[in-house]
This record gives C-alpha cells, sequence and structure tokens, in this order.
C-alpha cells in the first residue's frame, strides 16, 4: 500500500499537483461544488495510476486541482463507495494519497437519511462525531507505521476548530445548519422502517453510506477532518417513506448550491 500511494503521489506531483490546503471529497450530488473552483488540472480516474475507478450512475469519477480564492484544492468528484464492491483499501487509497500530497485538512461531504425529528429533507448538516458501523475497518490488518500507529485516538474525528469555524460561516452567510452524529451502514440498500428506528436509537442524527471509512484513515494519519451532510430523506418513526436515489441526488442538487457557498466561504476563511 506505502509503495502504491507514493507511486500515485508523484504520478500527480509530474502532472503538477502541488500541496493543496485542503482535500475535498463530494458525495452524491454535491459534485457541482467544483463550480467554485478555479480549474487548474483534472484528470479523469481511470488515468490515475493506481486508481480504482468509479462505476455507479452519478458518480463521475475526475480528481481536480485548483483554486478557491487564494486557497489550493484537491477534490474528488465522485468517490470509491464499500458497496460497489471495493476493499476497505480502495475506498480510502484517495485520501491516503491526498495526505503525501501535502493535504492536512480534509472537507467530507455526504447525502444522508434523517433520523432526529427536527430535522427536513434539504437541510444541511455539520457531523460532529460519528459511529462506524461498517462490517469492515480500513485499519484491519497489519499496521504500517509510516502511515500512523495501530491504535488510532478519535476522540475528535471530527475539528472542533474547523466547525467553529463552519459556524462563523454559516452565520455570515446567514444559513441554518444542524450539528450531529452520522452513523455508517454499508448499503446499498436504504433503511427499513425498524432499522432507521435502531439507529435513532443508537444516538446517531443521520445515516449514511460513506465518509466513516474515509474519516477513520485521514485520522490514522494525523489530518484534520471536517464533513457536512444533505439530509435527502427521513427515516422518522410514521413518516419514513419510499425513497430513491434519483430523489436523493435532486434534494442533494438542489441543496448543493448552499453547500457550495458554505464551503467556499470556509476555505477561503
Ligand atoms: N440511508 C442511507 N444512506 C443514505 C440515505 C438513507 O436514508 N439517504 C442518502 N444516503
Amino acid at each position: 500500500m506505502w509503495n502504491k500511494v507514493q507511486e500515485t503521489v508523484n504520478f500527480l506531483k509530474n502532472k503538477g499537483i502541488k500541496a493543496p490546503d485542503f482535500g475535498v471529497i463530494l458525495g452524491t450530488g454535491l459534485g457541482n461544488l467544483v463550480d467554485k473552483i478555479d480549474i487548474r488540472i483534472a484528470i479523469p480516474y481511470e488515468e490515475i495510476l493506481n486508481f480504482p475507478v468509479s462505476t455507479v450512475e452519478g458518480h463521475s469519477g475526475e480528481l481536480i486541482y485548483g483554486k478557491i480564492g487564494d486557497k489550493t484544492i484537491i477534490a474528488m468528484r465522485g468517490r470509491f463507495h464499500y458497496y460497489e464492491g471495493w476493499t476497505m483499501q480502495e475506498t480510502v487509497f484517495p485520501v491516503r494519497v491526498m495526505k503525501y500530497l501535502g493535504v492536512e485538512k480534509l472537507i467530507v461531504s455526504n447525502a444522508s437519511g434523517g433520523v432526529n425529528p427536527n430535522f427536513k429533507v434539504g437541510d444541511i448538516m455539520v457531523i460532529t462525531d460519528h459511529i462506524n458501523m461498517m462490517p469492515e475497518h480500513p485499519l484491519n490488518g497489519k499496521n504500517d507505521e509510516r502511515f500512523g500507529p495501530r491504535f488510532v485516538d478519535m476522540h475528535e474525528a471530527y475539528s472542533k476548530a474547523m466547525i467553529s469555524k463552519m459556524d462563523i460561516v454559516a452565520k455570515k452567510l446567514d444559513i441554518k445548519i444542524h450539528k450531529g452524529i452520522y452513523l455508517a451502514l454499508q448499503g446499498p440498500t436504504f433503511e427499513t422502517p425498524a432499522e432507521y428506528k435502531m439507529v435513532k436509537i443508537l444516538g446517531a442524527d443521520t445515516v449514511g453510506m460513506s465518509t466513516v471509512p474515509e474519516v477513520i484513515v485521514a485520522k490514522h494519519m494525523g489530518m484534520e477532518c471536517f464533513g457536512i451532510s444533505v439530509i435527502t430523506d427521513l427515516g422518522i418513526e410514521g413518516l419514513v417513506e419510499e425513497v430513491s436515489h434519483e430523489e436523493v441526488q435532486k434534494v442533494a442538487k438542489i441543496s448543493e448550491k448552499v453547500v457550495g457557498k458554505l464551503v467556499e466561504e470556509f476555505v477561503k476563511l
């Protein structure tokens, strides 16, 4: 893994990518966040040495390097979901690469189902913590100390400083944001009403199928993480309705303008 990561890092450095200030993972339907980036380099995943290639409809795969204001950004347009059949190692590979390109701050976005009764479809939640209920752990197996320690501290998986900074940005832009806990399940099924109830009982506010593996690996390597989630559907008892990938994308597309504005101002600050 170490050698593969370094090979990809060298490959990308040779393409002109230099120490970005932020790494960004753009989730379902949030890909248009790239509109805020003054793009200098864009490379389809299939052209990147050692990169997995994304297949799911609506998840275009491209690594984008550019500027927002005076900050340099490397963004993944489309991510690797465990449910697509990638191993956990493949799922988190780009985060490892970002770290060795020089990224210290990671911003992750996703779509999720809300189980908190105060949430509405289209709302935005800043992730303050997570519950990992994925069936496999990205750090399972022999630990490579060059990446990080065997036992990783997770007491502040989501950076309090970055959350405070987003509070300032949201206030300035007069955008209402929730804060809460994201629980990760493997998918690809959405939850049954009983499962949504379980998610709530376990103490989470939203449920989704991504983000947690990437954040775990980022923490393994000592990165600071920030996560933001668009509530695309509700799993609230008595209110659980039919949900489809199309619906999730439609809602995410409407909210992405707001998330885009938040993240744009956030990185500039
Ligand atoms: N459950 C899991 N993943 C999701 C959901 C959901 O309700 N909505 C968007 N991604």
